[in-house]
């Protein structure tokens, strides 16, 4: 058992940068970790990541979407606020002009042309509107009809908890202001002006930008984290956060260490102070370096002992061999328990207490406290007569 005690304290070193206290690809070792050059990244600089999720490297340094932040973009951010949100509203109008096979082709110049004046007329038409700001247009399709063109305007609109029942009003708005626009006889005079019809202008109900708050975060949210964050819904600015957010209810716990978001959810980093080690999935159970060292001294103190004590026994029935089949297995063992307590009265001043029974398995156990006084139990050896 204590060689797997030794076994288990040699991983953990091994695991912590603490053991190696190197960096590589140029990172320098500051403060227990390494510090990475930019474009590297991992517990010894090994990953040569140089820009994660979309960064992009401008020679010097990677520029991040603003929802990853890191040397190599490599962190999904705590939250993202949001005041507006990006939506469509789906649309159709006819416009008065012949029907050219060319506008069949989006990079033919008549499509091009085409795009370019609608464009300007619809930015013309809904710009100054009140209750979202224009963004532009998308055109879907252009078809025969005079020309029928299915397309998207694009806006976005302020956030509130009311958000679905505005756009709901800025649907009719819109349809509204088109039909104005159309009615306006002034307005397609000339041969730069579309001319619209009427009774052709219609919204489209089925939006596929959805508009509770749970959606918008999911859209919002970094790439690949989208079911980590959830929203909370202020009076004028949506929240979307995680429950590595600090101050947001249900927020995790890592006690000395920090929550970071992965792929797999959130996660706690324990960090290492000059005094504790820190471990657990909440950074709550603190070893105290001297007893993760006197750990490794006092198992290899043991092995050396069980070595000793085979060896002089071999050696006492190699000598006494006669004497030795008169001895009882007590007599042998209560030897050995003399021998051994004053061993362990040596170890105690390790930081060490050893109440004879077997703990082990305490060690990893996740403790809802923080345990200066964190124990690490070592059985201590034990002879069986089958081993003689
Ligand atoms: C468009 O439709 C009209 C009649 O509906 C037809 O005469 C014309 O040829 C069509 N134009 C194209 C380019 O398909
Ligand atoms: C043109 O149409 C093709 C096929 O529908 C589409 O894949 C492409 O994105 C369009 N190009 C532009 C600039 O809209
Ligand atoms: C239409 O015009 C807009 C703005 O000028 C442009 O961004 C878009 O790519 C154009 N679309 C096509 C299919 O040419
Ligand atoms: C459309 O015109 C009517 C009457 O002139 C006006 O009351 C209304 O506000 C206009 N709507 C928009 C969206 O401009
Ligand atoms: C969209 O919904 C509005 C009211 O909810 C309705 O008046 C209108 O006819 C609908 N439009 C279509 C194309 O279904």
């Amino acid at each position: 058992m204590q060689l797997l005690g030794l076994l288990g304290l040699l991983w953990m070193l091994k695991a912590s940068p603490w053991a190696t206290g190197t960096c590589d690809n140029g990172g320098t070792w500051e403060q227990g970790q390494c510090a990475c050059l930019p474009g590297f990244s991992g517990d010894r600089c090994q990953l040569q990541t140089r820009c994660q999720n979309g960064g992009q490297w401008d020679g010097l340094k990677c520029q991040c979407p603003s929802t990853f932040y890191g040397s190599s973009c490599e962190f999904a951010v705590e939250q993202v606020d949001l005041d507006v949100v990006e939506t469509e509203v789906g649309m159709e109008v006819s416009v008065d002009q012949q029907f050219s096979p060319d506008l069949n082709d989006n990079t033919s110049q008549a499509y091009r042309d085409f795009n370019k004046t609608f464009w300007n007329q619809m930015q013309k038409i809904f710009a100054d509107m009140q209750g979202f700001t224009f963004k532009g247009v998308e055109i879907l399709s252009l078809r025969n009809g005079s020309i029928v063109v299915d397309y998207l305007v694009l806006l976005e609109m302020p956030f509130s908890p009311q958000l679905e029942s505005e756009y709901e009003q800025v649907k009719t708005t819109l349809k509204e202001g088109l039909q104005n626009a159309s009615q306006d006889v002034n307005s397609c005079q000339d041969s730069q002006t579309l001319c619209f019809k009427p009774d052709s202008i219609k919204v489209n109900n089925n939006s596929k930008t959805e508009l509770t708050p749970a959606a918008i975060c999911r859209r919002a949210a970094p790439t690949g984290y989208e079911e980590f964050y959830f929203p909370l819904v202020e009076a004028t600015r949506l929240r979307c956060v995680t429950k590595c957010t600090s101050g947001v209810d249900n927020a995790i716990d890592c006690h000395q260490g920090q929550c970071v978001l992965e792929t797999s959810g959130p996660t706690c980093r324990c960090y290492s102070t000059d005094t504790h080690w820190f471990s657990g999935p909440r950074c709550e159970v603190a070893v105290h370096w001297r007893a993760l060292v006197g750990g490794l001294t006092a198992g290899a103190a043991l092995l050396v002992l069980l070595l000793l004590a085979l060896g002089v026994r071999a050696v006492r029935s190699g000598w006494w061999g006669g004497q030795r089949r008169g001895r009882s297995w007590d007599q042998d063992r209560k030897w050995f328990e003399t021998w051994d307590e004053e061993v362990v009265g040596t170890f105690s001043n390790w930081g060490f207490e050893d109440d004879g029974t077997d703990k082990d398995t305490n060690f990893y156990v996740a403790l809802e406290n923080v345990d200066t006084t964190m124990k690490v139990h070592i059985k201590r050896p034990e002879m069986t007569s089958s081993s003689v």
